[in-house]
């Protein structure tokens, strides 16, 4: 899994199947990745933005999920997701994410 950080850096990680990104960004000490919550779907503090190639790929939101996203502390898009709620797969592997600037 790569990460684009609030400041623009570009971090590349090794990950688990099983692993949720929520886990390998807090592993990785990945900036901007909070997770206050610890995935329980109460912050929005694991927001990312996932690449356009990726999205097709991902499990459809969660009702809870997609309200969650409205807390976040930058404006959501399509490509929103709560990293906690992405579990890694094989058909994951390469999987990119951006940080919102906000998240800084
Ligand atoms: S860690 Fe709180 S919603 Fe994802």
């Amino acid at each position: 899994v790569s990460f684009t950080t609030p400041d623009g850096e570009e971090l590349t990680t090794q990950a688990e199947a099983g692993e949720t990104v929520l886990q390998v960004a807090l592993e990785n000490l990945i900036p901007g990745i909070i997770g206050e919550c610890s995935g329980n779907l109460s912050c929005a503090t694991c927001h990312v933005y996932v690449d356009d190639a990726w999205i097709g790929s991902l499990p459809a939101k969660s009702p809870d999920e997609e309200e969650m996203l409205e807390n976040a502390s930058e404006e959501p898009t399509a490509s929103s997701r709560l990293c906690c709620q992405i579990s890694i797969t094989d058909a994951l592997d390469g999987l990119h994410v951006r940080i919102p600037a906000s998240q800084r």
